[in-house]
């Protein structure tokens, strides 16, 4: 019997990939830059356990038992065997997989990344495979060969046919900006998604403006991107988050029919923040949305209380002793002055538009556990 547990981060796009030119392979049409969170307050931790004794491959996710018969994942599984440096008996060997994450999946964080990130890590572990493995878990779902790493993380998009040059490289470690901090602004709602596979399909189907993203926007983008996290220059590397934010949404509002992720009170906080940019004379924070409404916020430390002050103030929570609604690193309570509020061109909102709020930093990638209490599977190769 062998067994292995790891834990893998979730990262945020800054520079967003959207559209693929290979469906199987998962192969983008543009290189991409990510900010890798703290596996601390979000994080998929996996088991993988591989025995003579399992009659077939099982696999749970947060606690429930998932078929294996999905197409990415047997592609990841054999492109981990195709590697292997152990004998050929264990690799036929039969693999049970335990996965969970640290924050709730009802949040509906993008949590594909950290999952895929962290099974390939783990059964790489397991098969005692060598080398760059990013490749791989860009396989299992495009977005997790970014989470591989640490920090600020470029995904490079190659021009091999195969894949083997479509990798992620670190631009700078975590101890770069150590300043940096990130705010999940998680957002009541209920509406169903088009998922980010079909949506990009889609948008690359129809979207004239997608072209133009490619061709002749994001080619300086992704330079003028990497110049600032280089440099540390909060307020060029906020401007070009934001923007590319807006424009990922447009392409995806040009596509036939629309793909819309972003829901009214992902508006308004957009709205919010320009407004508090434009009254503190300078941008002290910039917003990015994914493939659904939850806003992901980019701040420095030094102005996270007074922004969550002005936030609490115009979103006011619901008083519920179920939930705790400011999660990860704690937050100095202070009130927003007076001044300040009078100067915001904004309305308060009613209460409870926002589930709760997640305050984070950058974090490394994925890191094996030793500790043989961590392992999610028993000695039977059940979970415990
Ligand atoms: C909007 O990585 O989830 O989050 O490769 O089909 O699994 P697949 O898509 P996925 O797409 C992520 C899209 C995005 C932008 C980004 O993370 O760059």
């Amino acid at each position: 019997m062998n067994v292995v547990t790891c834990i893998a981060p979730i990262n945020i796009a800054v520079i967003k990939y959207w559209g693929k030119r290979d469906d199987d392979l998962i192969l983008p049409v543009n290189d991409s830059i990510s900010t890798t969170l703290d596996k601390d307050h979000l994080c998929t931790k996996t088991t993988a356990m591989a025995s003579s004794d399992f009659k077939e491959d099982r696999m749970w996710l947060n606690g429930s038992e998932q078929s294996m018969d999905n197409p990415r994942l047997q592609n990841c599984l054999r492109e981990l065997k195709k590697r292997a440096q152990i004998s050929e008996e264990m690799q036929n060997w039969k693999l049970h997989i335990c996965s969970e994450n640290n924050f709730p999946t009802a949040a509906g964080l993008a949590s594909s990344a950290a999952g895929y990130a962290c099974l390939v890590t783990t059964i790489a572990k397991l098969y005692k495979v060598e080398g760059e493995v990013s490749e791989l878990a860009r396989v299992g779902s495009g977005s997790a060969c970014r989470s591989m790493y640490g920090g600020f993380v470029r995904w490079f998009m190659g021009s091999d046919p195969k894949g083997s040059d479509s990798i992620a490289k670190p631009i700078v470690p975590v101890s770069h900006w150590p300043d940096m901090r990130i705010l999940i602004l998680v957002i009541n709602d209920s509406q169903k998604k088009v998922s980010s596979a079909q949506g990009m399909k889609r948008t690359l189907m129809t979207s004239e403006l997608i072209k133009y993203r490619i061709d002749k926007i994001l080619p300086t983008k992704i330079n003028q991107m990497q110049q600032a996290i280089l440099n540390k220059d909060f307020e060029s590397f906020a401007e070009l988050t934001m923007k590319d934010s807006n424009q990922m949404h447009a392409v995806c509002l040009d596509t036939y029919p629309p793909c819309i992720y972003m829901n009214d009170t992902s508006h308004l906080i957009v709205d919010l923040i320009h407004s508090y940019n434009a009254t503190s004379s300078k941008i002290k924070v910039a917003y990015t949305f994914d493939a659904g409404p939850n806003a992901t916020l980019f701040l420095l430390e030094k102005d996270v209380p007074e922004f969550v002050s002005v936030l609490d103030h115009y979103f006011p929570s619901i008083e519920n002793i179920n939930i705790e609604y400011k999660k990860g690193i704690a937050i100095e309570t202070i009130l927003p002055s007076k001044n300040l509020l009078e100067k915001i061109n904004f309305t308060k909102q009613t209460a409870g538009k926002l589930k709760y709020i997640i305050h984070t930093r950058i974090g490394n990638g994925p890191e094996q556990l030793s500790d043989c209490k961590s392992h999610l599977l028993n000695s039977q190769g059940l979970p415990v």
